[in-house]
């Protein structure tokens, strides 16, 4: 499969709570390498499986990611957020919704709880970026994107914007 092509806003399946996984197996591996691929390749600093057509629980971020450093992705396998704290109101975009972008309230500091690739329970706490991508990430999970958070009217305004580009976009 390689780089797959990414679910764009309205699309239903972006709106559905996905699935817990199971084993980790060799397609569930394969799926993440073909999430990092294509996170890598939009560019983007984080990508849920649901946002490439796949209903499970399972994302992938690189906050740190440019040309001149090494990789170093997160893969977040049934990722929970146990504990937050503080306030951040920051842009925020998504590669679901290309052209917009609009500020969010997110919590500063986050503990998420999560499988790795081989199947350890891991935990770990993100500040700031990190900490944004996860809760933008593990709200994509939960079948929410970033502007279902803002107020109705700024939601509408975002929706519109978005949906004027696309439009041009494909003239
Ligand atoms: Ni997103």
């Amino acid at each position: 499969m390689g780089i797959m092509p990414i679910v764009k806003f309205p699309d239903q399946v972006l709106s559905t709570p996905t699935k817990i996984v199971g084993a980790i197996n060799q397609e569930i591996k394969k799926i993440i390498e073909d999430m990092l691929e294509t996170m890598y390749k939009a560019p983007g600093i984080g990508l849920a499986a649901n946002q490439v057509g796949f209903a499970y629980r399972i994302a992938v971020i690189d906050v740190e990611h440019s040309d001149k450093k090494e990789k170093n992705p997160i893969i977040l396998i049934n990722p929970r957020i146990t504990s937050k704290e503080g306030e951040l109101f920051e842009d925020e975009g998504c590669l679901s919704l290309p052209g917009v972008s609009e500020k969010v309230k997110r919590f500063k500091r986050v503990t998420v709880t999560f499988t790795d690739l081989n199947g350890a329970l891991k935990t770990l706490v993100g500040e700031d970026l990190l900490a944004r991508a996860i809760q933008h990430e593990c709200d994509h999970l939960d079948g929410r994107l970033y502007i279902d958070r803002l107020s109705s009217l700024k939601r509408e305004f975002v929706k519109k914007r978005y949906l004027k580009a696309d439009e041009e976009s494909n003239e």
